[in-house]
């Protein structure tokens, strides 16, 4: 796979699928989009719920900055990190990222979320479990009833259609607990008339900078 590494206007790296000709982040700000996407309107919106635990689903592990972030952010409550990735990034790739150094976290831990070993559970540290599926979300069967939160982070539909459409949001919809929370920085008027015609109570909320929307959607 042919990735080259590019820095977002807040400083932060990302990565350029070359063939895809897709970024993993928005060019205005890597770190700024998944705070504001999936740590503020995902896991702190989750937390004010007072949750024993939090069971979540990435859909696109990437560069590890999601899972990173969560580590970073939450620290009380027991989280259990599953995230599918069919093309991990190599060692000399994310050993080049800035994450650490740009958010002041360790980066023994930011590596060791990249080095644990795919298809098992492994405790990164006490009260973070992470399970890296190294698939295609969409050709595997999900666990039912499962998640309080997903990050829904695939390449956007126009480069990747058929992460978006109803049978494998459906799949997501079936995956998650009655009132878990699905989060991405998609706000396409398909994709929500599909979560709505799924069953799910969708928001458009503000976008991170240089973006209008975002999208959080309920199950119900
Ligand atoms: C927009 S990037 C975001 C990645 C990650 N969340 C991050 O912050 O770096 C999308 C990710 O989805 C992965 N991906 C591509 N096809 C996928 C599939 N069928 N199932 C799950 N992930 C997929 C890509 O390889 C890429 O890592």
């Amino acid at each position: 796979m042919d990735i080259a590494l590019i820095t977002t206007e807040d400083g932060s790296h990302s990565l350029r699928n070359i063939a895809l000709n897709e970024t993993y982040h928005s060019i205005h700000g890597a770190i700024q989009e998944s705070q504001h996407v999936f740590i503020q309107a995902g896991l702190q919106y989750l937390l004010r719920k007072n949750p024993k635990d939090i069971n979540i689903l990435e859909i696109g592990f990437g560069t590890g900055l999601n899972a990173l972030l969560t580590t970073i952010y939450q620290k009380t409550v027991p989280i259990h990190y599953t995230a599918f990735e069919p093309y991990p990034i190599e060692a000399s790739v994310y050993d080049r990222l800035n994450y650490p150094s740009e958010l002041g976290a360790n980066k023994k831990l930011f590596l060791a979320l990249h080095e644990a070993n795919w298809n098992n559970q492994i405790e990164i540290n006490q009260g973070f479990a992470l399970h890296k599926i190294h698939a295609r979300y969409q050709e595997t069967i999900l666990p039912s009833l499962t998640f309080d939160l997903v990050y829904f982070d695939a390449f956007a539909p126009e480069k990747q259609p058929e992460l978006w459409e109803l049978p494998v949001l459906n799949k997501i919809y079936q995956a998650m607990k009655p009132d878990a929370v699905l989060v991405t920085y998609c706000a396409k008027g398909q994709f929500k008339r599909n979560l709505k015609s799924i069953g799910f109570n969708v928001e458009s909320l503000p976008g991170p900078p240089g973006k209008f929307q975002m999208t959080r959607a309920i199950k119900i």
